[in-house]
């Protein structure tokens, strides 16, 4: 399971960024910003001050800090041009409980689907394995010593009581040794037998159909709760058993009850959801088709951004001071179409720009994960150098402006379909190229992308 590891090595990281940010201020928080998004200055500005009040809100006096509620925020901007990249960057940066949602996938109580309180449930369930991640990242040096031991009981099985009564010092001259290697790595790759808790069978089958998706997920987990819990004997490398063995010492001397109390607070008072595609549950008037429900949504989300309490599987949660960031493209309906309590529960509204030419041009150069950099990245696996001329990179950029302005303007999404138009060729030779460098410079952007420019059909098809 190398992916699962890679997860986890994630948040772990996650949690050390996340007990510096809680310090940082407004200008710190745009500047870890910058790192990935290009301009939008007034969105990441009114994002780092509604982080900094939640910090601030937190240093008040209690009486005081009750009537402090965060102003929700509006972000507004075309398609592809950062509102969900600065959502998702705020989240990876911030201490706090982050829950990104699509609006358009709430349906009305009573409706089939998912109901909007359940955002909050969601939100309490991140908060939990946040305060998880901490709290066994806390306790891992302490569970690694119990592991150790574990794992040395199970390559060299302690002899049985009547045995050791002639005489243990064999036995511990080996597990001396046997430690020794172990520490040093050498036993990896070894393989063991040892009880691994499985999952118990049939219970997906037997509800998973039982009241959509959601009922038959929280069903399936109070069942699987419910179930004793199973064993089975299996053969695993050492890695692999002190991944396990790990997760195990960790959550015995993790304080459970702490960590609910932990996560309902922290999801309670600096939560952050966004809600994107807030703009595809205006209701466009009609009384029928698929949009009956949108007014329904937005009425059913009323309550939960004014502050209301919702009842989670860990406890009730108030929602009071949950900030909420909304986005939407708003090409076909305006912030006002919104039911007008909601509008008024988003008081700051921030505008994203259209991006332009030299916007393009330093998305694809300046972000820590800027496109021409992943394509380097990639294409150095082959053993080959690419270098983008920075004419090539305005070239790049015109032309991606020009296709925008030409068919449909999907903003920086349209960098992808250049660039990968682009490196097609470069990519596919790749491997048969070892040892070269290829440097893409204006003539080749030109050669490659000009026929395409210009005809329009091509254009809407291709790029
Ligand atoms: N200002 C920017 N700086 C850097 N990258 C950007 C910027 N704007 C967009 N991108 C890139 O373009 C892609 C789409 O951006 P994003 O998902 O933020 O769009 P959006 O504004 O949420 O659009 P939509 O309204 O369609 O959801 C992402 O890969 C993102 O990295
Ligand atoms: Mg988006």
């Amino acid at each position: 399971m190398p992916g699962k590891d890679v997860g986890e090595q994630e948040e772990y990281r996650g949690v050390l960024v996340r007990k510096r940010a809680e310090e940082l201020t407004p200008r710190e928080i745009v500047a870890e910003l910058d790192k990935h998004v290009v301009g939008q200055d007034a969105a990441k500005k009114a994002v780092a001050i509604a982080l900094r009040n939640r910090w601030r809100r937190r240093r008040l006096d209690p009486l005081l800090r009750d009537e402090v509620a965060p102003k929700n925020i509006m972000m507004i901007g075309p398609t592809g041009v950062g509102k969900t990249e600065i959502a998702r960057r705020l989240a990876t940066l911030s201490g706090a409980p982050f829950l990104k949602v699509e609006a358009s996938r709430y349906t009305e109580v009573g409706y089939h689907g998912r109901d909007v309180e359940s955002m909050v449930r969601d939100l309490v369930k991140v908060a939990i394995s946040q305060a998880q991640t901490r709290a066994r990242a806390e306790v891992e040096a302490k569970a690694s010593e119990a592991v150790e031991e574990r794992l040395l009981d199970l390559l060299l099985p302690r002899p049985s009581a009547f045995k050791e009564a002639g005489d243990g010092a064999p036995h511990s001259s080996a597990r001396d040794k046997l430690r020794r290697r172990l520490r040093r790595g050498e036993l990896e790759s070894h393989e063991i037998e040892m009880e691994v808790a499985v999952q118990p069978e049939g219970i997906a089958g037997l509800f998973g159909s039982v009241g959509g998706e959601e009922l038959g997920l929280e069903m399936q987990e109070a069942l699987g709760r419910m179930m004793p819990k199973r064993t089975k004997r299996r053969r695993v490398t050492v890695a692999e058993a002190r991944r396990m063995v790990l997760a195990e010492e960790q959550d015995k001397l993790i304080d459970q009850d702490a960590i609910v109390r932990e996560a309902l607070d922290a999801a309670q008072n600096l939560g952050i959801i966004f809600i994107d595609e807030i703009d595809k549950i205006v209701s466009s008037g009609r009384e029928h088709g698929p949009d009956v429900s949108r007014e329904g949504v937005q009425r059913d989300m009323l309550p939960i951004v004014e502050g209301t309490s919702v009842s989670t599987r860990y406890g009730v949660v108030k929602t009071d001071h949950i900030l909420f960031v909304a986005a939407g493209a708003f090409h076909q309906h305006k912030p006002s179409d919104l039911l007008p309590e909601l509008q008024g529960r988003f008081p700051i509204r921030v505008e994203l720009n259209d991006l332009n030419e030299e916007d393009f041009a330093r998305i694809l150069t300046v972000p820590q994960n800027a496109l021409t950099k992943q394509y380097v990245a990639l294409i150095e696996t082959e053993g080959v150098k690419l270098e983008f001329a920075p004419d090539a990179v305005r070239a790049i950029a015109r032309a991606a402006a020009r296709a925008n302005r030409a068919s449909q303007n999907i903003g920086a999404r349209r960098l992808h379909t250049v660039m990968e138009k682009l490196l097609e060729d470069v990519s596919f030779d790749a491997p048969e190229r070892k040892g070269e460098t290829i440097v893409i410079d204006e003539a080749f952007v030109n050669k490659k992308l000009e026929p395409l420019l210009r005809d329009e059909d091509l254009m809407r098809y291709i790029l």
